[in-house]
């Protein structure tokens, strides 16, 4: 596979790709016989009969069809879980979280997931997972197809290399990766590797409507990158590890998944570089509701209440006159899970530390700490630049359960409430 990556811009386009030219059927999706021996083949990520505007679908045209891979075993993953059925009762209090260290043991991605939080249900195709992932070695000739949801890779540390049915993406820190549902990948490291996954049951990941915003703005369509075909020319034989219904099964595969030479569709893996975000805030008073730093959103049945919204707080200036411009104190009836790729979260400026974690559930009072509050009402308001800093929220209407491993592993911050301690009663 080529080393040089080669992508394809804008959300939402009508892709075609092809390795090796005149590969890709013209006119028709499935000739009667296919360009060079290839096989055509229909990965539907919607169902045939979603409306225009959200059906995904991409044709691929593939050296063997993936059907030529079964006898599934179960294997055991035991940190990985699935739905809110696989968490655990949690007291309303806000919950935090250290980063977790690299293991000594030696992991790939897939044995590397920790799962931290769950709702919803796979199996009803509602809800999303948040996971950790761990990895120091590659997942060589190993492939991982999640039949359960997409997958959302934020990197906190070490650059990934995703291979995919498509191509490959090459993703560091301070961007982030979405792998539709179903669609074989392989992750490849340059070193010791972390960073957060929100695997998602429900709906497709879309970019927000913009309203009065207007025609430009927050992610703009042509940032977000798919890569091209390219194939594995190697006749090796791949370990499939399928995640169905919340269990692992494994089987091996006479040959490489990553075997498709030319495609058309609009179902691909993508690619978004955070930096790219146009971020719109408040020049007057008060600060917009997070809402406004949604990168992508997972709908649910309700209008405008997600099944998942993933949110940034990028760098960014910060102006508003007679404003109190952290966060405010807030209690939310959508639940709130935090992570932090690089540098400070205005509202935590100590305790959340790169690789934490923090999770406001639905109803749970949460806001700036005592420290955050006292400098942000005292402060002098002239123009601030938020520089250096990457939070982001999973946001979801649906309560999340923590797993047993979150509340178990060590890395629960049990003295994250002595935050707001110091904060007085300051009526007179
Ligand atoms: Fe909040």
């Amino acid at each position: 596979m080529s080393t040089s990556l080669r992508y394809q811009s804008g959300f939402g386009n009508e892709f075609a790709s092809e390795a090796v030219a005149g590969t890709l059927p013209q006119g028709r999706n499935s000739p009667q016989k296919v360009t060079r021996g290839l096989y055509a083949e229909l990965l539907s990520g919607t169902a045939f009969t979603a409306p225009r505007a959200e059906n995904l679908r991409t044709w691929l045209y593939r050296r063997r069809p993936s059907v030529m891979c079964g006898g599934y075993e179960r294997i055991a993953q035991p940190f990985l879980k699935t739905g809110a059925k696989d968490g655990v009762a949690s007291p309303p209090d806000p919950m935090r979280w250290h980063p977790l260290p690299m293991p000594d043991e030696p992991q790939d991605f897939v044995e590397g997931l920790r799962t931290v939080a769950v709702n919803g249900d796979a199996d009803a195709q509602t809800g999303i997972a948040v996971h950790l992932y761990l990895a120091n070695r590659p997942m060589h000739h190993k492939a991982f197809v999640n039949a359960d949801g997409e997958m959302l890779v934020v990197p906190q540390q070490g650059r990934l290399t995703l291979t995919t049915e498509l191509g490959a993406l090459a993703v560091a820190p301070g961007e982030i990766a979405l792998l539709p549902r179903g669609m074989a990948f392989s992750v490849s490291i340059d070193g010791p590797s972390r960073g957060y996954v929100c695997e998602n049951y429900g709906a497709h990941f879309r970019l927000p409507e913009l309203g009065p915003i207007g025609s430009n703005g927050l992610a703009n369509p042509r940032d977000f990158l798919a890569p091209t075909a390219a194939f594995d020319a190697a006749d090796a034989p791949w370990q499939i590890v399928r995640k169905y219904g919340g269990a692992l099964w494994a089987a091996q595969a006479a040959s490489s998944p990553f075997n498709v030479v030319a495609w058309h569709g609009n179902l691909v893996p993508f690619k978004y570089d955070t930096a790219n975000f146009m971020t719109i805030g408040s020049i007057s008073f008060d600060h917009p509701d997070p809402s406004i730093f949604t990168v992508l959103t997972s709908p649910s049945d309700t209008p405008g209440t997600a099944n998942c919204d993933f949110v940034i707080f990028p760098p960014r200036w910060l102006v508003a006159e007679d404003t109190f411009r952290p966060p405010w104190y807030h209690r939310n009836v959508m639940s709130e899970f935090m992570g932090l790729v690089h540098g400070q979260y205005d509202a935590k400026p100590e305790g959340f530390k790169p690789g934490g974690m923090s999770l406001h559930n639905s109803m749970v009072p949460h806001g700036p700490d005592g420290e955050a509050f006292d400098k942000a009402s005292s402060t002098e308001l002239a123009p601030h630049k938020l520089d250096d800093t990457l939070a982001f929220m999973f946001e979801s209407r649906w309560r999340f359960h923590p797993t047993e491993f979150a509340l178990g592993c060590g890395a629960l911050d049990t003295t994250y409430a002595d935050c707001w301690a110091t904060l007085k009663d300051n009526f007179r």
